[in-house]
C-alpha cells in the first residue's frame, strides 16, 4: 500500500487528505504543529469511511514519525499574507516553514516525491529542492493543474458546454504572469478561438491570471482549497498509479523553452518517478515573449528567497 504524507493540516492540506482518502489511494499521514488539529482532523475522516465506503487509514501527527518512507509528500504548510506584512515579511516566513518541514522529510521519506503547494509555489519548490537536496525529478511544484482548471472552468461556463470537453494548458510562474496557450485550448478537438471572440478570451485570460485573489476577497480570511487540493489529487494519482499524465506543473526546466535552469510552471509527464519528461509545446511568439517574462519573475523571487534565507 503506498503511504502519502500530507505536511499542514489546513484548509489545503486537510481538504487534500480528504480526497486522497475517498480515492483509497494508500495510506495517509497528515502533520501540523498544532496539537491535537492533525489527529482530530484525521479521526473524523475515518469516520466517514463507512457513510463515504472508503478503507482508507488517515493518521494524525505532529511529528516526523508516523511519515516514515513515504512514497509521496505534499507540503501544504506555510502562512497567507497578513496585514501589515510585506511580500518579503511572506516570502521569509514561508521559506523557513518550507524548509525545516523539508529537512524532516528529506531524513525521514529520502525516496519520497516532493509535491509543493505553499506560496509563493515556484520560489518555495525552490527552497525544497534546495534543501532535499533531492534530484529534480523527485521535486514538482502544485500550480499549473489549478491555474488550468480555472481557465477550462470559466470557458466551459461561457461556452456552455461540459467542462470535460474543454482542454488547455498553462505555463510559466503561479502568478500575474502565467500563460495560457490559446493554440493548445480547445473545445471537443476545436481551436477555443471558433467558440469565443478574441475580446472575451482576453478577459477570461485575465480573470484565470487573478483566479486566486478573486477567491480571497470572497472568503476573506483565507485563500481557495477546493480546486487546489483536487489539483494535487490529481498529480498524485498519476504518480502512484505511474499513469504518465501529462500535467501543467512546476519542475525543473533546463533547457526546454529556453529556461536556464528554473523551476517555472510547464507540461510533465508525471509516472511513479516523479518528473519523467518535459514536453515541449511550439509556442506563439507573443506566448514566447510571455514565458521569458513569467521566467524573469520566478528568478527573481528566488534571487530574493536565497537573499532573504542568506540574512
Ligand atoms: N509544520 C507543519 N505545519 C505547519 C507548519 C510547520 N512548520 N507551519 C504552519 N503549519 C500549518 C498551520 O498550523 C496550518 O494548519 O499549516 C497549515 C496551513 O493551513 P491554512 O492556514 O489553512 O492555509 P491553507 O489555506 O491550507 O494554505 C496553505 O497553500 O495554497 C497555499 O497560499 C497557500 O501557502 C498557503 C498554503
Amino acid at each position: 500500500m503506498p503511504k502519502i504524507t500530507v505536511i499542514g493540516a489546513g484548509n489545503v492540506g486537510a481538504t487534500t487528505v480528504q480526497r486522497l482518502a475517498e480515492k483509497e489511494m494508500g495510506d495517509v499521514v497528515m502533520v501540523d504543529i498544532v496539537p491535537d488539529l492533525p489527529q482530530g482532523k484525521a479521526l473524523d475522516m475515518m469516520e466517514a469511511g463507512p457513510v463515504c465506503g472508503f478503507d482508507t487509514r488517515v493518521i494524525g501527527a505532529n511529528g516526523y514519525e508516523e511519515t516514515k518512507d513515504s512514497d509521496v509528500v505534499v507540503i501544504t504548510s506555510g502562512i497567507a499574507r497578513k496585514p501589515g506584512m510585506s511580500r518579503d515579511d511572506l516570502l521569509k516566513t514561508n521559506a523557513g516553514i518550507v524548509k525545516s518541514v523539508t529537512e524532516q522529510v528529506a531524513k525521514t521519506s529520502p525516496k519520497a516525491v516532493l509535491i509543493v503547494v505553499s506560496n509563493p509555489l515556484d520560489a518555495m519548490t525552490y527552497v525544497a529542492h534546495k534543501v532535499s537536496g533531492f534530484p529534480a525529478e523527485r521535486v514538482i511544484g502544485m500550480a499549473g493543474v489549478l491555474d488550468s482548471a480555472r481557465f477550462r472552468a470559466f470557458l466551459a461556463m461561457e461556452i456552455g458546454v461540459s467542462v470535460e470537453d474543454v482542454h488547455a494548458t498553462v505555463l510559466g510562474g503561479h502568478g500575474d504572469t502565467m500563460v495560457p496557450v490559446i493554440k493548445n485550448t480547445t473545445v471537443a478537438g476545436m481551436p477555443v478561438t471558433e467558440f469565443i471572440p478574441k475580446e472575451r478570451l482576453e478577459a477570461i485570460v485575465q480573470r484565470t491570471r487573478d483566479g486566486g485573489a478573486e477567491i480571497v476577497k470572497l472568503l476573506k480570511t483565507g485563500s481557495a482549497y477546493y480546486a487546489p487540493s483536487a489539483s494535487v489529487a490529481e498529480m498524485v494519482e498519476s504518480i502512484l498509479k505511474d499513469k504518465k499524465r501529462i500535467l501543467p506543473c512546476a519542475a525543473l526546466c533546463q533547457g526546454p523553452y529556453g529556461v536556464p535552469g528554473l523551476f517555472v510552471g510547464v507540461p510533465a509527464v508525471l509516472g511513479r518517478g516523479g518528473v519523467e519528461r518535459i514536453i515541449e509545446m511550439k509556442l506563439s511568439d507573443e506566448e514566447k515573449a510571455g514565458l521569458q517574462k513569467s521566467v524573469a519573475a520566478v528568478k527573481e523571487l528566488c534571487e530574493t528567497v536565497d537573499k532573504l534565507m542568506a540574512a
